[in-house]
């Protein structure tokens, strides 16, 4: 029950999906969570259920990061843990993708982390340290042919999570930094690729790879883990990607997604 009390944890795109199934595991666990989103009624219902702050965060602006991480700090006294989750996905192969899809994917899944890294460690440093948590995918380390953007965004993600990771380790920040890598989740995202394909006029991609027993996880699969990096339970962990596919990456000649 108290896993992360008296820490206080700011989580980006938390109105749905993955970034909802944090929020509820921080909350249950004792944080005093901040949910941010851009949708901003979803977020503000889902945070007044839970007893927690919704604050409006569009993660592609780093002035709205330096000022939202200062308000929560002259609030809240301390920040001890950021979710970096918010992304969006859009198809495009590599000979395909526009450069409005590129940058937007860009922007919001990298240009997001980026700034928030950079307004959140000298805020967890100022008390000692802290932990980071990016939301990467499988998409970083696996060939996806369809969503071209999004794997660069997210293989960058988890590059840069070893770089803050170093630098934090070098200055004596006292701030880890761990990135994870989810297969198919049942999310909204999620929900919406078929229909977006549909719109393209391609076939709906099979989801055999996302998982060795053929199904998707369930967002709590994912929140269990970013939990346990969140906590000092994982103080020993620092600059690592984990990958949570239920297997499907190890299954020889399952390695390269169909579809
Ligand atoms: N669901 C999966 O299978 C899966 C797998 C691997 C990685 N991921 C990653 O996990 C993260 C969450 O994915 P999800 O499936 O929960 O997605 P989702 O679309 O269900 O939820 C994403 C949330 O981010 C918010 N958002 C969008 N643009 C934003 C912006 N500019 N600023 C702030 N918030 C913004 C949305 O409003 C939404 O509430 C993403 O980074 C995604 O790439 C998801």
């Amino acid at each position: 029950m108290d896993r992360l009390k008296g820490k206080v944890a700011i989580v980006t795109g938390a109105a749905k999906g993955l970034g909802a199934a944090d929020a509820r595991l921080f909350a249950a666990e004792g944080a005093a969570v901040i949910l941010t989103d851009v949708d901003d009624a979803t977020g503000a219902a889902l945070a007044a259920e839970l007893g927690a702050e919704y604050l409006h965060l569009d993660v592609t602006s780093e002035a709205a990061w330096a000022a939202l991480i200062a308000d929560v700090v002259a609030r809240h006294g301390r920040l001890d843990v950021l979710v970096n989750n918010a992304g969006i996905v859009e198809f495009g192969d590599p000979e395909t993708l526009t450069e409005g899809n590129y940058r937007k994917i860009m922007a919001v899944s990298l240009d997001g982390v980026v700034f928030g890294t950079k307004h959140a460690i000298p805020a967890m440093a100022a008390n000692g340290g802290g932990s980071i948590v990016n939301m990467a995918s499988i998409a970083a380390i696996q060939g996806e042919p369809t969503f071209a953007a999004y794997s660069a965004a997210k293989g960058a993600i988890d590059a840069y999570t070893r770089a803050t990771a170093a630098h934090c380790i070098k200055h004596g920040r006292g701030v880890r930094c761990n990135s994870v890598l989810p297969a198919g989740i049942d999310t909204p995202m999620v929900q919406s690729l078929g229909g977006k394909l549909a719109e393209l006029g391609a076939a709906a991609p099979a989801h055999d790879n996302a998982s060795a027993t053929n199904r998707l996880g369930e967002p709590v699969d994912v929140a269990n883990l970013v939990l346990f990096l969140a906590s000092d339970e994982s103080r020993f962990i620092n600059g690592q990607s984990h990958v949570i596919d239920d297997g499907a990456s190890i299954i020889s000649g399952n390695t390269v997604p169909r579809g």
